[in-house]
C-alpha cells in the first residue's frame, strides 16, 4: 500500500529520523568491538552452550554412541545434530554406528525399524505423523535411549527436544515421554522477492534470491531449515504472496530445486506461492479461466514438472482477487473453482494449496458507512463452504482486518465447516514495531487459539478449528509469515527471535503457556542466568501489551501510517480512503459501529454466542470497543474512565513502561554477552524513543478531534485546530 502521506506523519518521521540516526550510531558502536567468539544471534536458540562441570555431571549416563536404524537422510541428520550438540554442551565426543547397538546407545530411527530390533516396545500411544518417544530402555542388552517416531522427522524432533532438555539442564533419566503435534501443516511463508527484497522484512536481504535468481551460497538457507526444523516447522513457502510470475519458469524451478535440496535433510518441504494468472502471462494461453481444460492442463504439466526435479514439493500458496491481484472473478469463477484446478494439479503428488481468503476490495467507498471491510473474508468464503477439494487449505488471518495489535478473531473460523482451514499469524512485525519495537507476540495468538467459538453451543476454540479436531477435515493447522534475512540474527533484532521459537512451540502444542514458551526460549538463547532469566522473561511477557498501551488501545484499529510504512503514528491516513482500515474518528465519537442493530452487521458473522459477547456496547470488553462501536469520547469503559482520559492514560503509562525497559535491562551488563546487551539496549532506548513520538502523536489528535482535555493536565494545553 503506497499513497501520499498526510501532514501529520510527515512532521511525525522528521522526529523519527532523528531517533533512526541516534538509534543507528548506537547500533554501529555495538557492533565494533566485535570479539572472533561474538555472539551474532546466528545460532539463535541453537547455541549448545558448554555446560559447566557441575551440571554436565548430570548426564555422566548418557550413551557414548549413537546408532542410525535404516537409510533415511533426516536420520543422519538427526544423529549428526546430536553429535554436535553433545560435542558443544557436555565435550563429548558419541561415536557413531548404524544397525543393531554393541553397547549403550542412543538408538535413532522410525518406529517401524525399532520393531525390526525389537519387535515388542511400543509407545504407550500411537504416535501420529511426526510425533516421537523418548525412552530409556533396555534393547539388545544394553541401556539404551531410544528416540523413535512414526516418520524420519519425527527422529529428528526428538533430538531437537532432547538437545533442549540438556540445553535448559532438565533431567534426561528414566525418559519416557510422547510429544504429537497439534496439526499436520506447521508452516511459514517467507515474502521473498526474486530481486532478493523481502516485503515487510526487517531482517536483512532475502536469504533465497538476489537479482532474479536463486542465490549462489544457499548455506543460509540450510541454517534457516534447520532453525525451522527444531521447532517442528516442517513447510516453507520462499516467495511473497505476491507472487513474481517468474516463479514458474521453468529456469527458476531448476534454481528453486536446490533450496529444497539444502531444506530436505531437515525434513522441511518447500512451497510456491504462485500467480493465478500463470498460465496465461507466462505461457501465452488465451486465458486463465480455472474451468477451462487448457487451464487445468497447463497446471497439471507444470506440477508434474515441478516434481520431477522437488519429488518432496509441498504445494503453492495463492492470493487471487486480492490487492491488485488477478483472480477467478476476472471470468466470473469462485475462489473454490480456482483453488481446485490448482489442487487437482497437486493431488496425484500428495501436494496441498493453500487459498488466502485475504481477499477485499481496497477501494471500498469510505463515505458510505455500512461498508466494511471487516466483512469481506467470510462474505466471500463462507458461501462456498464445502466446495473445496480435500487438499485445498483456506489461509485465515487471524484477525478480519490485517495482523493490527489486536483484533478480534477472524469470524470466517467458524464459517467453515466442512473446508479445511489453516490460521495465518504474522511473526514478521509489520504492525508491531517492525523489530524495532518490543512485542512478544505469544500472549495475542494464544488469545486468539483459546477464543472459544462456540460452535453449536460447543467448546470450540479457534485451535481446535484449524486443527480440523472438530469437524474431522483432511488436515489444517498453522502459517506464519516469518521474513528472516541475511541479517547474522536471522529478525534484526535478537529478541525477536521469540516471536519465530513461539510460533513454531504453539503450533506444534498450543497449549503451552506464554511463560514456558518464553522461558525455554530465553534460557535457549541467553543461558540460565537467574536475572537474565527473569528480567528477559518478565519484559518480554508484557511488551505485547506495551506496544499497544502507547499505540492503539481499546482495540481502535490502525493508528499507524497506513497508506505509507506501517509503522509510525498516523491515524488521520486511515480514514477518507478505499483501503477500509477505518476508526472513524470524527469531533464527535471514535470507532467503527459494526453492530447487527445499528452498524455493518459485521458482528452477525460469529455464532449467536459471539455475537452477545460484542453486540451490546455495554457488554463489550472494553479492550474490543472501538473496533466494535462509535462511542462519544467521553463514554465511561467498564474500568469507569472515559474512553478519552483512558486513551491518554494509557499512552503516557505506556511511554513511561518503555522507558522502564531501558532500566530494567542495564542491570543485566555482564551478565549476558556483551554484543547482544549492547544491541539491545540500543534499540530499547530507541523504542523509549519512540513510544513518546507515538504518546504525543496520539494524545495530540484526539485532543484535537474531541477538545477534551486531560484531567491529569497533560495533554491539552495547546490551542484546539
Ligand atoms: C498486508 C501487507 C502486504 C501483504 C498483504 C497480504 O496488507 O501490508 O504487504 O501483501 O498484507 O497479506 O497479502
Amino acid at each position: 500500500m503506497c499513497m501520499a502521506e498526510p501532514s501529520l506523519v510527515h512532521r511525525m518521521t522528521k522526529r523519527c529520523w532523528y531517533l533512526a540516526v541516534v538509534a543507528a550510531v548506537l547500533t554501529s558502536a555495538a557492533a565494533v568491538p566485535l570479539r572472533v567468539d561474538a555472539e551474532t544471534g546466528a545460532e539463535a536458540w541453537l547455541r549448545y552452550s558448554a555446560l559447566g562441570p557441575q551440571a554436565a555431571k548430570s548426564y555422566d549416563r548418557l550413551p557414548a554412541r549413537t546408532v542410525a536404524l535404516g537409510d533415511s537422510a533426516v536420520v543422519r541428520t538427526a544423529q549428526q545434530e546430536l553429535t554436535r550438540g553433545v560435542a558443544q554442551m557436555l565435550g563429548r565426543t558419541l561415536s557413531a554406528g548404524a544397525g543393531s547397538p554393541s553397547e549403550n546407545s542412543v538408538i535413532l530411527g522410525t518406529l517401524a525399524e525399532l520393531h525390526s530390533l525389537t519387535p515388542t516396545l511400543n509407545p504407550p500411544q500411537e504416535l501420529r505423523a511426526d510425533g516421537y518417544w523418548l525412552k530409556s530402555s533396555r534393547v539388545r542388552g544394553f541401556d539404551c535411549l531410544v528416540v523413535t517416531a512414526s516418520t524420519d522427522r519425527g527422529v529428528l524432533y526428538g533430538v531437537f527436544a532432547l538437545l533442549s532438555k540438556i540445553a535448559r539442564a532438565e533431567s534426561i533419566a528414566a525418559l519416557a515421554e510422547v510429544q504429537q503435534p497439534y496439526a499436520p501443516i506447521r508452516w511459514v511463508n517467507q515474502w521473498d522477492n526474486l530481486n532478493g527484497r523481502i516485503e515487510r522484512g526487517y531482517g536483512g536481504p532475502s536469504i533465497f534470491f538476489a537479482d532474479g535468481r536463486v542465490r549462489d551460497d544457499l548455506s543460509r538457507a540450510g541454517q534457516y531449515a534447520r532453525l525451522l526444523a527444531s521447532i517442528g516447522i516442517n513447510g516453507c513457502t520462499i516467495n511473497n504472496v505476491n507472487a513474481d510470475l517468474g516463479i514458474l519458469d521453468d529456469a527458476m524451478i531448476t534454481q528453486t530445486r536446490r533450496i529444497a535440496d539444502a531444506f530436505r535433510p531437515w525434513g522441511v518441504q518447500l512451497a510456491l506461492s504462485v500467480d493465478l494468472s500463470s498460465p496465461k502471462a507466462i505461457d501465452g494461453l488465451d486465458t486463465f479461466d480455472p474451468l477451462d481444460p487448457r487451464v487445468a492442463e497447463w497446471w497439471r504439466k507444470k506440477v508434474d514438472e515441478i516434481y520431477r526435479q522437488i519429488p518432496d514439493f509441498g504445494g503453492f500458496v495463492v492470493k487471487a482477487d486480492s490487492e491488485g491481484r488477478l483472480g477467478p472473478s476476472t471470468y466470473g469463477r469462485n475462489h473454490a473453482d480456482a483453488a481446485n484446478v490448482i489442487a487437482r494439479a497437486l493431488k496425484p503428488h500428495g501436494g496441498v494449496v493453500f487459498y488466502r481468503a485475504f481477499v477485499y476490495n481496497h477501494h471500498l467507498d469510505w463515505h458510505d458507512l455500512k461498508n466494511d471491510r471487516a466483512k469481506a473474508a467470510f462474505d466471500n468464503f463462507h458461501p462456498l463452504d464445502g466446495a473445496f477439494d480435500d487438499n485445498a487449505i483456506v489461509q485465515i488471518k487471524n484477525g478480519p482486518i490485517d495482523f493490527q495489535v489486536r483484533e478480534p478473531v477472524s469470524p470466517l473460523f467458524g464459517g467453515l465447516r466442512r473446508t479445511n482451514e489453516a490460521i495465518e499469524l504474522q511473526i514478521t512485525q509489520e504492525y508491531t514495531g517492525q523489530q524495532k519495537h518490543l512485542c512478544f507476540l505469544v500472549p495475542m495468538w494464544k488469545e486468539v487459539l483459546d477464543f472459544d467459538m462456540h460452535l453449536d453451543g460447543n467448546t470450540t476454540p479457534v485451535k481446535h478449528l484449524v486443527a480440523g479436531r472438530v469437524s474431522h477435515r483432511p488436515t489444517g493447522g498453522f502459517v506464519g509469515v516469518a521474513n528472516v534475512g541475511m541479517d547474522t540474527n536471522w529478525m534484526g533484532s535478537p529478541l525477536a527471535m521469540a516471536n519465530l521459537y513461539g510460533f513454531g512451540r504453539l503450533a506444534w502444542d498450543p497449549g503451552l503457556s506464554a511463560e514456558t514458551i518464553v522461558d525455554e526460549w530465553t534460557r535457549l538463547t541467553f543461558g540460565s542466568d537467574p536475572l537474565a532469566v527473569q528480567t528477559i522473561n518478565a519484559m518480554q511477557l508484557s511488551s505485547w501489551h506495551v506496544y499497544e498501551s502507547y499505540t492503539g488501545p481499546l482495540g481502535a484499529g490502525t493508528l499507524t501510517n497506513i497508506t505509507g510504512n506501517h509503522y509510525d503514528p498516523g491515524p488521520e491516513s486511515s480514514e477518507e480512503n478505499g483501503w477500509g482500515q477505518w476508526h472513524r474518528a470524527d469531533r464527535a465519537g471514535i470507532g467503527m459501529d459494526r453492530t447487527v442493530a445499528t452498524g455493518t452487521a459485521f458482528v452477525g458473522q460469529y455464532p449467536p454466542a459471539v455475537q452477545k459477547l460484542y453486540e451490546a456496547m455495554a457488554e463489550c470488553p472494553d479492550n474490543m470497543l472501538l473496533f466494535f462501536h462509535h462511542v462519544p469520547y467521553t463514554y465511561a469503559l467498564h474500568s469507569g474512565k472515559t474512553v478519552v482520559q483512558h486513551v491518554y492514560d494509557s499512552h503516557y503509562e505506556g511511554a513511561e513502561h518503555a522507558a522502564d525497559f531501558v532500566a530494567e535491562w542495564k542491570p543485566l551488563e555482564g551478565h549476558i554477552d556483551e554484543e547482544r546487551y549492547r544491541d539491545t539496549l540500543a534499540r530499547l532506548q530507541y523504542q523509549a524513543g519512540e513510544a513518546v513520538v507515538w504518546r504525543d502523536a496520539i494524545c495530540n489528535w484526539i485532543y484535537r478531534l474531541s477538545g477534551v482535555p486531560d484531567a491529569k493536565g497533560r495533554v491539552g494545553r495547546g490551542p484546539r485546530q
